[in-house]
């Protein structure tokens, strides 16, 4: 049977890629979103993609009634929802510091509101997107999931509270099965370049940083700090192609409606288990793309730290998951999609 996933979030970054990778396994997306940071563009791309017609709902996770219905809508043409996949939330983590309710009510009541409609409806399988920002400070490296759980900012609280949500819950019920994806660093596009990452106003992430100064959008890359303890003293992170995290949900959802999930809670690292700093980084982009990156040094940015990498052996041994793209393709393919949409998506095609 073609199970029907609820994709809550789905017309954003990681969840437009994720439907590529459901729909061309055979399971059968219905996309949930408020489009508070996407639009209706990036799933006609979707469309485009893969020739199959995609299932949208304009809704927020915060509103009972609208999953109650969309629930049912999928029930009543015989195609009632197998698992919920859950990545919508807002995600910058300085303005979680500035507007930290904001970010409770969205990303913690809004679980609270999907969870509660996926009980009325019968629906006992989650898949949520969890951060390697709730690990905190690294206490030792590679960070595996038995790390200390210490997030640094409001966003990060959110995911960490979410994620005790699920085990609290799954713990008073042996049917509800919850898996939790601790994405490292997802950068780069779908090899189309139809699809890809749009920030709204200011990115605040790196690889943004560094297409949209190639395209000319921002004039000069800044570099937060080259005085970390790391080889050439810029940060160091593990970027995962976020082709290969969309294959990851797809795994999880597998592993979850198998028999083989014989435990409720689960949290996996997806990340690639090698690092690469912000020099690198550039460096790569500039060699693939063949278009310098204006950049100079700054002083560090608040609440960074210099080096994170991800234990991703869990994820292999249980989901049979493995990032295979390199950072050069990363690159290749983040700059495929900005070059083709310097200005990110049309509000109309
Ligand atoms: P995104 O902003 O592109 O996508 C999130 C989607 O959720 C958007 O389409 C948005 O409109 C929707 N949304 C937000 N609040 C909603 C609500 N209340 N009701 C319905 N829809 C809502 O972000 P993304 O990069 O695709 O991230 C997806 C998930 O992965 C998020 O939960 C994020 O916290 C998590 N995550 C992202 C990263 C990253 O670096 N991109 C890293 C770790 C974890
Ligand atoms: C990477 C490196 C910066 C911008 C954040 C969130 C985390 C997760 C992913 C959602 C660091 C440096 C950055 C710039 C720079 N999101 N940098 N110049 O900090 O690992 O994680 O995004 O869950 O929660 O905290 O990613 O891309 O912001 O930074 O030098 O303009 O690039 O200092 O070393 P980070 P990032």
């Amino acid at each position: 049977m073609e199970h029907s996933i609820l994709v809550a979030g789905g017309a954003g970054y990681i969840g437009t890629h994720t439907l590529v990778s459901l729909i061309q396994t055979g399971y059968r997306p219905v996309v949930f979103d408020n489009f508070s940071n996407s639009g209706i563009v990036a799933i006609e791309r979707v469309e485009k993609i893969t020739g199959v017609a995609v299932e949208c709902i304009v809704g927020d996770i915060r509103d009972a009634s609208a999953l109650d219905s969309a629930f049912q809508q999928c029930a009543d043409r015989g195609q009632p929802v197998s698992c919920v996949l859950h990545l919508a939330a807002l995600k910058a983590v300085g303005e979680s510091n500035s507007m930290p309710l904001a970010y409770y009510d969205n990303n913690v009541t809004g679980t609270l509101v999907l969870l509660e409609a996926m009980r009325r409806a019968g629906v006992g399988t989650i898949v949520f997107s969890s951060s390697a920002t709730v690990y905190g400070e690294p206490e030792f490296l590679p960070f595996v999931e038995t790390h200390r759980i210490a997030p640094t900012n409001p966003y990060g609280w959110t995911k960490a509270m979410v994620e005790q949500i699920l085990r609290d819950l799954c713990a008073s019920d042996p049917a509800i099965k919850a898996i939790c994806l601790r994405y490292f660093n997802p950068i780069g596009a779908h090899e189309s370049g139809l699809i890809g990452e749009d920030p709204r106003g200011e990115p605040n992430n790196l690889f943004p940083y560094i297409t949209r100064t190639a395209v000319g959008r921002s004039a000069c890359l800044r570099i937060f700090g080259d005085d970390y303890d790391t080889p050439d003293g810029t940060g160091v992170r593990d970027y995962v192609h976020v082709a290969d995290l969309a294959d990851g949900h797809v795994k999880a959802i597998d592993y979850a409606l198998s028999s083989r999930s014989g435990q409720g809670f689960a949290a996996f690292n997806l990340g690639t288990g090698r690092g690469t700093s912000v020099k690198e980084l550039i460096g790569a982009f500039e060699r693939e793309s063949g278009v310098p990156v204006p950049h100079q040094v700054t002083s560090r940015r608040a609440g960074d730290i210099g080096e994170a990498w991800a234990d991703p052996a869990l994820a292999n041994q249980v989901l049979g998951w493995a990032a295979r793209r390199s950072v050069d393709q990363m690159c290749r393919d983040g700059w495929n999609w900005q070059k083709n949409n310097p200005d990110g998506y049309p509000e109309k095609e």
